[in-house]
């Protein structure tokens, strides 16, 4: 094998009018030597140099990049080509040659066929490399990071099992089989997450090992009561059924738990002793909200909520600040690396007590209201009116009366403002960015930007947009909040070019 990035020795064909055949050359012509490139179903051994944005292992070879289900990076492997696009080919790894010492043990039962956690059987500081490497990719392919910037090593989490403070499982009527279960196994109920690459078919969870053992607890008796009273999980194809999903929120600060049952409908007389069931049996329930969901979409959010029992929120606290998380509030995933996060925005944004801040994108205000401790004023722009709402509310009851929150797109709200800010925070979706608000903001007159990103393609794109408007990239910062996943937090903060207007 080849190192990673040279070119393999290949099969070669002389290139030629009439396709891949060859044609003798002219005496004394030079000839043109090229590649085959791989095509489907070529098989092919490599070695694994890192993974990309979906957890596949990476490699070069026949100057095409290879992305391949199942590889980790170390391991040589053999593998089938899939499919090919220009020079990039989507293979899955048949067999494991040689394995170095980056290859763990998983943790869960479930590893492999589970679509959630793709790398846990490398070890968690490889999975750091991996991640910073993966941001270098986006800043250079970008060409968007400055001479002597670079990206710093990410700030990894000291728990890696357990830290998930959501998570959303399914009910499906078409369990996903595992290879090794005799014929005829019962299929018609899941619970649990989907199987990799096959959104129809649910894995039956029998234990998350990113989410809390509460948690588990909760998945478990929702199964057995639900198969006992026979309720109908929600088919996908026909969108008949009643169960949908089960959303489980597990306060990582005050330990509180909020569940929330999607159903297609409200069923009172079916769903009423499953809930109280659940509720007797799991006292740590602080919370339990219905919410319905008669529409095709599979998502958990739905037309309407009814409240079962406590208050329809759990506390959290970061920072010394306290929020309230509802079913429908975005709060990051991870609450101890959230706060490590924010920790980083916050020295970043270097707000002084006589400033104005600005969080754009900001949810339910948690970085709003702990810039606002510290500002003289901060004003936070959300479209969603509930993130709004949550986020007045988390101002009100944590006393912060310097933070003001504007409901709206950000691209018109934030024209309507009249005083200019002195810092920026940007927390936008995955997409990043609305390219409209980039030339209002490099003219906004603030001294700093600090760009909270989930998607580094997005803040390297937008890097690259920033600076002929007088913006640089003064330092990238990835925060991993997603442990055993290829995700990462990225903060990137942006200075003035001196002389810039
Ligand atoms: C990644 S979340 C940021 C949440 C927040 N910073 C936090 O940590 O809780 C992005 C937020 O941007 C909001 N959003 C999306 N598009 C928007 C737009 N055009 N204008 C204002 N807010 C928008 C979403 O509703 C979401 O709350």
């Amino acid at each position: 094998m080849s190192d990673s990035g040279s070119v393999e020795p290949f099969e070669s064909v002389e290139r030629s009018e009439g396709g891949p055949s060859a044609v003798e050359p002219s005496a004394g012509a030079p000839r043109e030597v090229v590649a085959r490139k791989p095509r489907p179903g070529d098989e092919e051994q490599l070695s694994i140099e890192g993974f990309d944005e979906s957890g596949r292992g990476l490699a070069r070879h026949k100057q095409c990049t290879w992305s391949v289900l199942r590889a980790r990076p170390g391991a040589v492997v053999r593998v089938k080509a899939l499919r090919r696009r220009r020079d990039e080919v989507e293979a899955v790894a048949l067999e494991t040659l040689e394995r170095d010492g980056r290859a763990v043990a998983a943790v869960c039962r479930h590893f492999g066929p589970c679509g959630g956690c793709a790398l846990q059987d490398l070890a968690y500081a490889e999975q750091l490399v991996g991640k910073r490497a993966l941001i270098e990719q986006s800043f250079a392919r970008h060409g968007a990071l400055p001479a002597g910037v670079c990206v710093e090593p990410v700030l990894g989490a000291a728990r890696t099992e357990r830290y998930r403070n959501k998570m959303e499982f399914t009910f499906g009527n078409r369990r996903w089989i595992a290879p090794d279960e005799p014929q005829g196994a019962p299929d018609a109920f899941a619970v649990g997450l989907h199987a990799a690459g096959l959104w129809q078919k649910v894995i039956d969870i029998q234990g998350c090992s990113i989410q809390p053992e509460v948690g588990d607890a909760i998945l478990a008796l929702a199964r057995e009561i639900a198969l006992r009273r026979g309720l109908e999980p929600w088919d996908v194809r026909t969108h008949q059924g009643l169960l949908r999903h089960l959303v489980v929120r597990v306060s990582g600060s005050t330990g509180e738990v909020l569940v929330n049952l999607v159903a297609a409908r409200e069923e009172p007389e079916r769903l009423g002793p499953f809930i109280r069931e659940l509720l007797e049996r799991v006292p740590a329930i602080s919370t339990f909200v219905q919410t319905i969901n008669s529409r095709a979409a599979a998502v958990s959010s739905g037309e309407r909520e009814i409240l079962h029992h406590g208050p329809g929120w759990i506390r959290e606290l970061l920072l010394g600040v306290e929020f309230r998380v509802s079913a429908q509030s975005f709060f990051q995933t991870n609450s101890a690396q959230a706060a490590r996060l924010f920790e980083l925005v916050l020295a970043e944004a270097t707000p002084r007590g006589d400033e104005l801040c600005w969080d754009l994108y900001c949810g339910t205000g948690t970085i709003a209201l702990l810039l606002a401790r510290r500002a003289r004023a901060v004003v936070g722009f959300e479209l969603v009116a509930s993130a709004v709402e949550d986020a007045r509310e988390n101002a009100a009851r944590n006393g912060l009366s310097n933070a003001r929150f504007v409901e709206g797109d950000v691209l018109a709200t934030t024209r309507l403002e009249h005083e200019r800010p002195d810092v920026v925070v940007v927390d936008p979706p995955r997409a990043g960015l609305h390219k409209d608000l980039l030339a209002p903001l490099a003219a906004c007159g603030a001294r700093r930007i600090v760009y909270v990103a989930c998607k580094h393609g997005s803040v390297a794109r937008d890097a690259a947009l920033l600076a002929p408007l007088g913006w640089r990239v003064a330092r990238v910062q990835p925060v991993d909040l997603f442990p055993h996943t290829p995700h990462v937090e990225c903060v990137a903060t942006f200075e003035r070019v001196a002389g810039a207007v």
